[in-house]
């Protein structure tokens, strides 16, 4: 299969700037998630990769040739979109195998591939039907079907579940994670819809206004978000942010808000006093009774959200509302003065001047296993 290398990539509508000096790279046999929110840059992107927009500047690698100038058919790319566009005359196995006839495939291995195809993705008993009175899932099966048979050296898909209802979603998501593991190709796939891509992803790009804000794990996104942008677009509900007038200091494992002092992981640069924000995930909060457990930051509960094992409840506090998440037998009264507690190992601190996270030990944990690759 392939390694898909870009660098510097730009792309200029008019005095519009789509996409801004964006590189990266996705390693052979990866599945690769370009997320981001509506208008950032995704689609674009990926049709500069796969041949059918030219970039105003910058380079793309496929397999360490230069691919830049070359034109999609010459890519060995196979692209599936959310809109299938199948051929409504013709039958599924006609559908699957167009891209094979029209190269020129003779007909025994036309068949042999089709039906591996359709075999992979459970639609062997659909063969000879007519796609027009197929579902939106099976439709979609039948359109990777046709990205398949060619066996390209990497598949880009943009937003190909985006036309499906939720739950048949989840469980294409699950399909093609599966199908991925199977065929083990190089995978660009495009979604706004964060869930999908933490679901599925090996890496993720978080996308916005047309650069990569960061790129990992959806692990080291969900765990150390390198910006308010990305803490607040992963994960749902988002990344509470607690808003406060500080000091970082470099060494220090603690930031006082309102004369508490909260421990977080040990901060590696300083800030001068000045707009930070305190990076907290729902899972990380601790309520207590303000009478016992004093020391915390004082809120008081607008409501909670029943959710069978645990329950999301809303805190109001001085620095704004908080969502935590926490196991569905804790009290959580509207009304109720609480005291907030953090885990502090994965807690994140950010510059709210500039959105950009203040680098903790936990980051340079992050910098060291990325640099061994
Ligand atoms: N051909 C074009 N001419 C002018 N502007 C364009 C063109 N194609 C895209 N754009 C603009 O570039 C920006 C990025 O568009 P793009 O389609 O890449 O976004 P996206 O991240 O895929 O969004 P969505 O989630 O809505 O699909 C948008 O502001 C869009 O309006
Ligand atoms: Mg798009």
């Amino acid at each position: 299969m392939a390694e898909i290398r870009v660098d510097n990539l730009v792309k200029r509508f008019g005095s519009f700037t789509a996409v801004r000096d964006t590189s990266f790279t996705v390693d052979d046999g990866d599945f690769f998630c370009l997320l981001g929110p509506s208008g950032c840059g995704k689609t674009t992107t990926l049709r500069m990769v796969a041949g059918l927009e030219l970039p105003s500047s910058g380079s793309i690698r496929l397999d360490g040739e230069d691919v830049t100038f070359k034109r999609a058919r010459e890519r060995d790319i196979a692209m599936v979109f959310q809109l299938f566009a199948l051929y409504p005359h013709m039958n599924v196995r006609k559908n699957i195998a167009f891209p094979l006839v029209s190269m020129g495939v003779p007909r025994a291995e036309t068949r042999r591939r089709v039906e591996e195809a359709a075999r992979v993705l459970r639609i062997v008993h659909l063969l000879d039907k007519p796609v027009s009175g197929l579902s939106g899932g099976d439709r979609q099966r039948v359109a990777l079907g046709r990205a398949i048979v060619r066996e390209p050296k990497a598949f880009m898909m943009d937003e190909p579940l985006g036309a499906l209802d939720a739950e048949f979603r989840h469980l294409m998501c699950g399909e093609l994670r599966a199908l991925h593991d199977r065929l083990k190709a190089t995978t660009v796939y495009v979604t706004h819809d964060q869930l999908e891509a933490m679901s599925m992803a090996d890496k993720i790009a978080v996308m916005n206004d047309g650069v990569i804000e960061q790129l990992g794990s959806p692990q080291e996104i969900y765990d150390r978000p390198n910006s308010m942008f990305v803490g607040d677009f992963i994960g749902s509900p988002a990344m509470n942010f607690i808003r406060f007038e500080g000091a970082a200091i470099a060494g220090s494992s603690s930031v006082t808000i309102d004369a508490v002092a909260i421990s977080l992981p040990k901060l590696r640069e300083s800030r001068a006093p000045g707009p930070l924000a305190l990076g907290v995930r729902p899972e990380q909060i601790a309520i207590g009774d303000p009478g016992r457990t004093g020391g915390g930051l004082p809120g008081e509960i607008f409501g909670a959200e029943y959710l069978g094992t645990n329950q999301i409840v809303t805190v109001t506090t001085p620095h704004g509302m908080l969502k935590a998440r926490l196991p569905a037998h804790v009290r959580a009264i509207a009304g109720d003065r609480v005291s907030l507690s953090f885990k502090p190992e994965r807690l994140s601190l950010f510059d709210a001047a500039t959105g950009k996270t203040i680098r903790s030990a936990l980051h340079d944990a992050n910098m060291t296993r990325r640099g061994h690759g």
